[in-house]
């Protein structure tokens, strides 16, 4: 019975890692080499240092560390270490060429491939093999690059996707109230003990909420407009005059009128607080938006990709969250109001430099995932964070208010 279910989980590993890379490889493949080294703006590295990051950091754990093997170039970890090469200086990084980065993708692979065949995924006591948690790690870390890469292409003109997904584009809309209603009590947060998730979504904990109002659907490009028309905001990223008094959006290099109906993206947390106060409202807690976010469908949801948009606000509303709201999966990460913080006895697995560096540093969180998350990445205790002056994220939001102001 074990081995049958270690050589199952084994085949669904290796399936599932290879549907990673194919993602990674079909995103550039439209690209140059030019277009994979040019760096397009300083909060985001170059393409070609996220590939070479990917396969170190394969390298390093499934090679490596599962495998105790050596490195096929000792001196190439260094450059790929997220934390010793903040983004900003990693256009100038002495890296692989475009050429050399795709051998050493393959390479690794290979390897990492040959230690999986012989690895004992079943190893009692060892966490990192417990339930394929390292594997399950590499891949979410691949599935979370080519977010940060879909970041960047939103920068390049006339990138033209491989493959578009244009279902969630035609999903129908439903009209429904402004608000919905989160009842007071006791609820429970956090990732549960078995499953794979990350360090920061455990332990699983009560919250005693009272109750709240939260928008039934993520904030639009209308209600938008409205506000910086009223404040003077500056308009969300990519948002450019068309010439006669009204807005453009041009993502990708291709101008396109504003879509009133779809939510707005590319915001800040200080814009989309800015905007919950404009509009009488708050942005939620993190425990307010999970416990809203009880019952809604990841399969129902537009991620994944492919739509290489957002659905209109009021998609999806055949499988709303228990209490009435839609779309808080996918389409755009909503800001929280919340800074990044552990949750009461956390402990750091696998290693520090995944959350715990960055709790308690002015950092916010985001929920829910956006149309460029990849569907197997997202669950509802999933915490995302990101510095509150941030744009290039997929994010927009959703308003709440307390029970009582309304
Ligand atoms: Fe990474």
């Amino acid at each position: 019975m074990t081995s049958t279910r270690s050589a199952t989980s084994r085949d669904s590993i290796a399936e599932r890692l290879e549907e990673a890379r194919h993602r990674t490889l079909q995103l550039i493949e439209p690209l140059s080499d030019e277009q994979l080294n040019r760096v397009y703006s300083p909060p985001l590295s170059p393409l070609i240092w996220d590939l070479g990051h990917i396969a170190n950091f394969e390298e390093l754990w499934l090679v490596q560390t599962v495998g105790g093997r050596e490195p096929l170039r000792e001196d190439l970890g260094r450059f790929y270490d997220a934390i010793e090469n903040p983004r900003r200086t990693r256009g100038e990084l002495p890296i692989l060429g475009a050429g050399e980065v795709r051998s050493y993708l393959e390479a690794v692979r290979e390897r990492a491939l040959e230690v999986l065949d012989g690895v004992d995924l079943d190893r009692a006591g060892d966490p990192l093999l417990d339930a394929g948690f390292v594997y399950e790690m590499l891949i979410a870390h691949e599935h979370q690059h080519t977010e940060t890469m879909l970041q960047l292409l939103q920068m390049i003109e006339r990138y033209e996707p491989v493959e578009v997904d244009p279902r969630p584009a035609a999903e129908p809309v439903v009209e429904g109230p402004e608000m919905v209603f989160v009842e007071a009590g006791e609820s429970e947060v956090g990732a549960a003990p078995l499953g794979f998730a990350y360090d920061n979504e455990r332990p699983r904990h009560s919250v005693e909420l009272e109750g709240f109002w939260i928008d039934r659907t993520p904030v639009t490009n209308e209600a938008y407009l409205r506000f910086i028309e009223e404040t003077g905001a500056d308009p969300p990223m990519y948002w450019e005059r068309d010439g006669a008094g009204g807005w453009l959006r041009a993502a990708m290099g291709r101008p396109e009128p504003i879509d009133p109906r779809q939510p707005v993206v590319h915001v800040s947390w200080y814009e989309a607080e800015a905007f919950a106060g404009w509009a009488g409202k708050r942005l939620p807690s993190e425990p307010e938006w999970e416990v809203a976010c009880a019952g809604a469908d990841p399969t129902r949801a537009n991620l994944d990709q492919l739509a290489f948009g957002t659905a209109a606000a009021g998609a999806y509303a055949d499988r709303p969250a228990d209490c009435g709201a839609v779309q808080m999966l996918g389409d755009v990460w909503e800001w929280t109001s919340s800074d990044f913080e552990p949750y009461p006895g956390f402990e750091p697995f696998p290693y520090p430099e995944y959350s715990q560096v960055f709790f308690g540093d002015g950092y916010k969180v985001l929920r829910g995932g956006a149309w460029a998350t990849r569907r197997a990445v997202i669950r509802p205790s999933f915490r995302n964070w990101d510095l509150p002056q941030r744009r290039q994220l997929f994010a927009g939001l959703r308003c709440a208010k307390d029970a009582l102001s309304r």
